[in-house]
């Protein structure tokens, strides 16, 4: 047994960013995890894995239909999936280690296992029970279940099963046109897939701008990847390691059947707080099973705190990790706080999506009056350079004031090209301030001032 001042439990983006955080505010911290490696979600079975099996699909393409646009020639590209995994996970080691040598570096003690609280103060982890002034949840998300859809992880898999398939398949449903059916689809589309995506609304990846979605599903179209709009998938089976999925068109209520050799179920996550004991202890859950926080995270429960995809907002590492500082600073006493107004957005296909702040639709949706400026890619000569033209980026600001309200785009390092925006959100910023810098030429990010110039007087090169 020991005594911290905090433990957190999980060691994902919200949990290990806390812990660190609070070490190096002067607190005597423990975290705790159960995996075999630290990082959570993101880490191991997420977005940093997902990320190099879209970069290496994505060297791919550039090498099958840029090369030889370019004059470079080096044979007939060919992808040996054994070793593309083998590549994930070695980046996957390098980042878990790296996690477990800031833990070191920060002096926060690792308590391998999984957690129980017994009660407010203390956590159990093996037969051990650990005393702690505070206890911060951070025990992240699992993939959601769909009614009559039984994930095996090797027909029919979630995000987990679909970074490390036995093999490449030829015929993959993907049910679910959110960001993980997208990201991980075109993975394999490129990887010579047939990736047919269902998706229950009539359009693409909810929540973001409407303009963005159609473009988005038009080009991911022109990559190869087929979709079915307004379709409730009812169930799949498997049969011989092949899967049939059953779904209902909304608009006539017909059914029809798809066949496939993989299955990717992407239909949402839930918070994941099995095994803590919450209901004995009688921390207060939403009826979607987040732990219910106040502004400072706190739970029902004194002493017991929650940040991250096990709590209320989007499910993102980024949006965890704000959690995480901001409740090492309020355990610090210091004044912690997240800009919810303000948390990007990104899509890591290629084309990438990003957005932030408002769109047209929540705009209109609160009788807001604004201006919109917009800038495609085609204007852009780097862009165009780079065979990266199509795409565009729209900027949202108030039709009074100026004052910027939202941004989306579609195009090249959308991902990155989105900061410049948060932090000119940040700041109060009007279209005019990020009109009026100076952006250096010729970058991508001359298309976001191009954006600002449009909610002005006019864009240069539109
Ligand atoms: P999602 O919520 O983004 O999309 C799920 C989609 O499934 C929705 O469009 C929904 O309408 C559809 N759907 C639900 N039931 C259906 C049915 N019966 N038949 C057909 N379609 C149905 O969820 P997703 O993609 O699983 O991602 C989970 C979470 O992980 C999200 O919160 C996402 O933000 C996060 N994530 C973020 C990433 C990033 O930031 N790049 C990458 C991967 C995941």
């Amino acid at each position: 047994m020991a005594n911290f001042d905090l433990i957190v439990i999980g060691a994902g983006p919200g949990g290990y960013v806390c812990a660190i955080r609070a070490a190096q505010l002067g607190l005597k911290v423990a975290c705790v995890e159960g995996r075999d490696t630290l990082g959570g979600t993101c880490l191991n079975v997420g977005c940093i894995p997902s990320k190099a099996l879209l970069h290496a699909t994505h060297q791919l393409h550039e090498a099958q239909e840029n090369f030889p646009k370019m004059g470079l020639s080096v044979g007939k590209p060919k992808a040996d999936w054994s070793k593309m995994l083998a590549y994930k996970d070695d980046v996957i080691a390098q980042n878990t280690k790296g996690i477990e040598f800031l833990f070191k570096k920060n002096k926060v003690t690792w308590l391998k296992g999984w957690a129980s609280i017994p009660a407010a103060g203390q956590v159990k982890v093996g037969d051990e029970v650990h005393e702690a002034k505070h206890i911060v949840i951070a025990s992240g998300s699992e993939p959601a279940s769909l009614p009559g859809v039984t994930v095996d992880e090797k027909v029919i898999v979630t995000s987990t099963g679909a970074l490390a398939l036995e093999k490449l398949p030829k015929k993959m449903v993907v049910i679910g046109g959110g960001v993980i059916g997208l990201e991980m689809g075109s993975v394999y589309a490129r990887l010579g897939a047939e990736v047919t995506v269902i998706e229950y609304l009539d359009r693409l990846i909810p929540g973001n701008d409407n303009e963005i979605a159609k473009t988005f599903q038009r080009i991911l179209k022109k990559q190869g990847m087929e979709f079915i709009l307004g379709a409730a998938v009812q169930s799949a089976e498997v049969k011989k390691n092949k899967a049939s999925v059953m779904y209902k068109l909304r608009k006539d209520d017909s059914e029809h059947s798809i066949e496939a050799d993989c299955v990717l179920l992407a239909t949402g996550r839930k918070p994941y707080t099995d095994g803590l004991g919450l209901e004995a202890l009688g921390v207060a859950l939403s009826k979607r099973g987040q732990i219910e926080t106040d502004k400072s995270y706190t739970t029902s429960v004194k002493g017991i705190y929650a940040i991250g995809d096990a709590i209320d907002g989007p499910m993102l590492a980024h949006k965890a990790e704000d959690e995480g500082m901001a409740m090492a600073e309020i355990l610090a006493g210091q004044a912690g706080h997240v800009n919810y107004g303000v948390i990007p957005g990104v899509i890591y296909t290629t084309p990438e999506v990003a957005s932030v702040g408002e769109t047209e639709e929540t705009l209109k949706e609160a009788g807001r009056a604004y201006k919109v400026g917009k800038f495609s890619f085609m204007g852009n000569g780097r862009a165009k350079a780079v065979f990266q033209g199509e795409g565009f980026v729209k900027l949202l600001a108030d039709a009074e004031t100026d004052r910027l309200l939202g941004a989306h785009i579609i195009g090249p390092m959308a991902g990155d090209l989105i900061h410049e925006i948060c932090v000119a959100m940040e700041f109060g910023a009007a279209a005019e301030d990020l009109a009026r810098t100076c952006h250096a030429h010729p970058t991508f990010s001359e298309a976001v001032r191009e954006a600002a110039l449009a909610c002005g007087d006019g864009a240069i090169h539109a």
